[in-house]
C-alpha cells in the first residue's frame, strides 16, 4: 500500500480543502495518506520515508506561499528521488481564456524555477473567493479587483470555483504511479 505525503500551504483555507479532497480520493484507492499543513507549527515532514509526495499552494499577488516554496527548495533533492506532483490553486484558472491559461502556466513555471524542483505531474485548480474570510482591506481590494475582472462582488457570501470532480480525477489518475513506486521501494 503506497504511503503518500500530501503537503500544502493555504492562506484562507481553500487549498487545504483541496489537499484534503485529494487525500480522501487517494485513500479510497487504498493509499495511506499523511496530510500536512506547512504553515502549521512544528517540524515539517521530509519527503524521505514516503513513497510519493504531492504538494500544493495557492497564488496571492502572483506568488505561492513562501513556506511551501522554502520547503520544496530545502527538499528538492529528496523530492527528485520519489514520484511527485504539485498542484497550484488560483482564481485566474476560473477564466477560460488563452490569457488566463498562459498566466496559470506561468505560475507553475515560476514555482519550478524558484524551487529547483520539477514535479512529474502538475495541475492547476480554480480556487475560491472567500469574502467572509478576508479582513476589511483584503475584502475591499478583492471587490475592486473582481469588479475589474467581471467576477462576483457581493461580499456577503463566498464563491467556490473549484471543479471538485477534476480534483478527484487528478488524484485517481496519480494512483498507478504511486503504486509502482511503493512496489519498488
Ligand atoms: C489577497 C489575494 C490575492 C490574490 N492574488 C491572486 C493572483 O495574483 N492570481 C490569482 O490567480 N489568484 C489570486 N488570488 C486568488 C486565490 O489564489 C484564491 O482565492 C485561492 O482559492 C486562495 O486559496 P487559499 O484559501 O488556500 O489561500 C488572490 C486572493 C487573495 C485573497
Amino acid at each position: 500500500m503506497p504511503n503518500v505525503l500530501v503537503i500544502y500551504a493555504s492562506t484562507h483555507g481553500h487549498t487545504g480543502k483541496i489537499a484534503a479532497r485529494i487525500g480522501a480520493a487517494l485513500e479510497r484507492d487504498g493509499v495511506t495518506v499523511t496530510l500536512h499543513d506547512v504553515r502549521a507549527c512544528g517540524a515539517h515532514p521530509a519527503p524521505l520515508g514516503y513513497d510519493a509526495v504531492i504538494a500544493g499552494a495557492s497564488i496571492h499577488a502572483g506568488h505561492d506561499q513562501r513556506e511551501l516554496v522554502h520547503w520544496a527548495e530545502r527538499h528538492r533533492a529528496a523530492l527528485g528521488s520519489v514520484p511527485s506532483a504539485f498542484f497550484s490553486v488560483c482564481l485566474t484558472a476560473a477564466d477560460d481564456t488563452d490569457e488566463s491559461r498562459e498566466a496559470t502556466r506561468g505560475y507553475i513555471a515560476g514555482f519550478v524555477e524558484k524551487t529547483g524542483w520539477t514535479p512529474a505531474r502538475t495541475a492547476t485548480f480554480a480556487g475560491a473567493l472567500q469574502y467572509r474570510e478576508y479582513d476589511f482591506v483584503t475584502r475591499l481590494m478583492m471587490r475592486l479587483l473582481m469588479r475589474h475582472m467581471h467576477h462576483e462582488t457581493d461580499a456577503s457570501r463566498d464563491y467556490d470555483y473549484t471543479d471538485w470532480d477534476a480534483v478527484d480525477r487528478w488524484a485517481h489518475e496519480l494512483v498507478p504511479a504511486l503504486a509502482v513506486a511503493a512496489s519498488v521501494a
